[in-house]
């Protein structure tokens, strides 16, 4: 990353979250002030001891002086708990600010952003790149202000105390500058490669946890373990590196050390033999010359915090500038239902990952109240025609209207209220039931629940649950039997009460008996209403008004089932193949 892209993310970092704490980095800027002073006070403190109580022997300043030294290092040390203290919160509360800018967005997000990126690397994003933006804030900014204030007071005391030798001093520090801005570039790369590595890692452990029986069954664990091995390697090797970097200032450094202070030496003899440097203004000297050696490693260092914090504010930006397409529009009204019809007028669309389109002029009338069926093999287009209408993703061409309202017209809002979703993959959270099915809606009275537990025969096994209705399921109800978690996802689609329906293969993953009580539910969800159902079963299809057959994107043929099976070869062929056998 350039100086320029740096300095336009901390302008960046600096407008949209330092900015409204600027009365606390004031607060540290000031006490920073504070700590330059007193760790210059205490070296310039050593010019008047030595002066006045060993070599003059001064009685009085005999007690002064070190009641002096002890206020000025407790000034030092309190100042600084003081200015940690307030850094660390502006850090710590701008980390926050991040992480939660990400959850947002990420909940936010396009549904084809999120299908683009692996959830892994979003964590990373939260944890590891927050933290470094963290470490900017708070140590990066607290240390350019007390180390820089520091230094200018100790190089002040350095020229009051003996100008010609503080001149020699300052000739060695452009050394250590030119050497820590060449570290700072190598630290952001390999800062970027460590986390791209955390990233991968957080990915690869949550593809175990949820593959866990996949990984067991197929014998996968050594390889796993490999390749868990190898990733967590790479993070150690990037974080070695890293710190290796760091640490790198410090022998070059000290040996910078040990040449001033040998050279200061020598030159400062020669000084005191010809009478131009006192002995008081040496040892004064020479401590402030030794308390400046801290500083000026940490300033040698700053840049490379600098440069982690910006290259991960950057990844952060990255994230949160994302473009968000389906967002509700203020100026659209609410859409108005009455029907329930359901129209796609030419409608395309692609994947944004993909060139050839998924659905290809989608011409098609639903009446409300009626049950459409979509029939094809798989990769047909089933399940996209289904994910257009909540807005999951947008066609590239056409429109489709509910009641005659172009649904990128109306707010998105209502648009999925009015939408019912069951699909095969059941999303459930490690929740109570009762949560799980109040999802739908959080109002919703107990009587309420049960009676959508009813309609979805989902009562009488949840009754039947350690707990009953307050009996927590597990990630994702791995506590629950595939048919039962069905159930409760269908009650959780009754309790909605929208009057559209979107099933996806619903059925599919299940075994005769439930099949039959999970259609029992299903016909108890979908009566009265509008339903899109894309089903294997017979059932399902003698049940629809109307069956479109899909084929590579396109609606090739539709009608009833008797119609189809006597004019459609290609419904005759799934019927034969697929749908009759189920
Ligand atoms: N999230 C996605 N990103 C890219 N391509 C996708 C995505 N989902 C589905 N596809 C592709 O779109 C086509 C239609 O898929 P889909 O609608 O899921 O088919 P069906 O439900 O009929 O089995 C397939 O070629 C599939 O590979
Ligand atoms: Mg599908």
């Amino acid at each position: 990353m350039e100086l320029k892209e740096i300095k336009i993310i901390i302008k960046r970092l600096y407008r949209e979250h330092v900015k409204k704490y600027l009365n606390k980095i004031f607060l540290a800027l000031f006490l920073s002030i504070v700590v330059a002073i007193s760790t210059s006070g205490t070296a310039w403190l050593l010019d008047p001891a030595i002066k006045k109580i060993f070599i003059e022997k001064d009685q009085t300043l005999a007690w002064v002086i070190p009641i002096f030294i002890i206020i000025t290092f407790s000034a030092k040390g309190i100042s600084l708990y003081f200015a940690r203290i307030t850094v660390i919160k502006v850090g710590q509360r701008i980390g926050a600010e991040l992480q939660k800018k990400i959850a947002n967005k990420i909940l936010a997000a396009d549904i084809k952003t999120l299908d683009n990126r692996h959830s892994g690397k979003y964590i990373s994003n939260i944890f590891y790149d927050a933290g470094a933006v963290i470490n900017l804030v708070s140590t990066g900014v607290l240390n350019l202000m007390k180390d820089s204030f520091s230094l200018v007071a100790l190089v002040g005391l350095m020229f009051y105390q003996n100008w010609k030798l503080a001149l020699f001093a300052i000739l060695m520090m452009p050394l250590a500058a030119f050497f820590a801005k060449s570290l700072g570039k190598r630290i952001g790369k390999v800062q970027g490669e460590a986390s791209i590595k955390t990233g991968e890692l957080v990915v690869l452990l949550t593809e175990i946890f949820k593959g866990a029986k996949m990984i067991r069954i197929f014998q996968k664990e050594e390889e796993e373990t490999v390749k868990v091995d190898q990733i967590i390697s790479k993070v150690t090797e990037k974080n070695i590196k890293i710190s290796s970097i760091l640490i790198r200032a410090t022998p070059v450094m000290e040996t910078l050390t040990g040449f001033m202070i040998a050279g200061f030496i020598f030159f400062s003899g020669k000084l005191i033999n010809s009478g131009e440097l006192e002995l008081n203004n040496f040892f004064s000297f020479l401590t402030a010359m030794m308390l400046a050696y801290q500083p000026i490693r940490s300033l040698a260092t700053i840049n490379m915090t600098i440069f982690q914090g910006a290259t991960a504010a950057k990844r952060i930006f990255l994230i949160l500038d994302e473009p968000i397409e389906t967002k509700d529009d203020f100026k659209f009204h609410d859409l108005k239902l009455n029907q329930c019809s359901i129209k796609f007028n030419n409608v395309n669309f692609h994947y944004s990952n993909t060139k050839e389109k998924a659905v290809k002029n989608i011409n098609l009338e639903i009446k409300g109240g009626t049950v459409a069926a979509f029939v094809g093999h798989s990769g047909a287009g089933k399940s996209t025609i289904i994910s257009l209408l909540p807005r999951f993703y947008e066609p590239q061409s056409g429109k489709i209207y509910i009641d005659n309202q172009d649904i990128h017209k109306v707010s998105l809002r209502s648009l999925r209220k009015s939408l019912s979703m069951v699909s095969q993959d059941i999303i459930l959270f490690d929740d109570t039931v009762k949560a799980n099915i109040a999802y739908a809606n959080s109002k919703a009275s107990d009587e309420e629940i049960v009676e959508a537990c009813n309609f979805a025969a989902a009562n009488e096994f949840i009754k039947k649950l350690p707990e009953g209705y307050n009996t927590i399921i597990g990630e994702n109800g791995v506590k629950l039997s595939g048919g039962q978690k069905q159930r409760l996802s269908i009650a959780r689609a009754i309790l909605k009460k929208s009057p559209i329906i979107l099933l996806d293969e619903a059925t599919s993953s299940l075994d005769a008996d439930s099949e039959e009580v999970v259609q029992n539910a299903i016909s108890n969800l979908i009566k009265n209403k509008t339903t899109l159902v894309i089903a294997h079963r017979l059932s399902t299809i003698h049940n629809a008004d109307q069956i479109f057959v899909l084929k590579n994107g396109t609606i090739i043929d539709s009608g009833s089932h008797d119609y189809l099976i006597e004019k459609s070869n290609e419904y005759k062929s799934l019927y034969q193949k697929q749908l009759k056998q189920v």
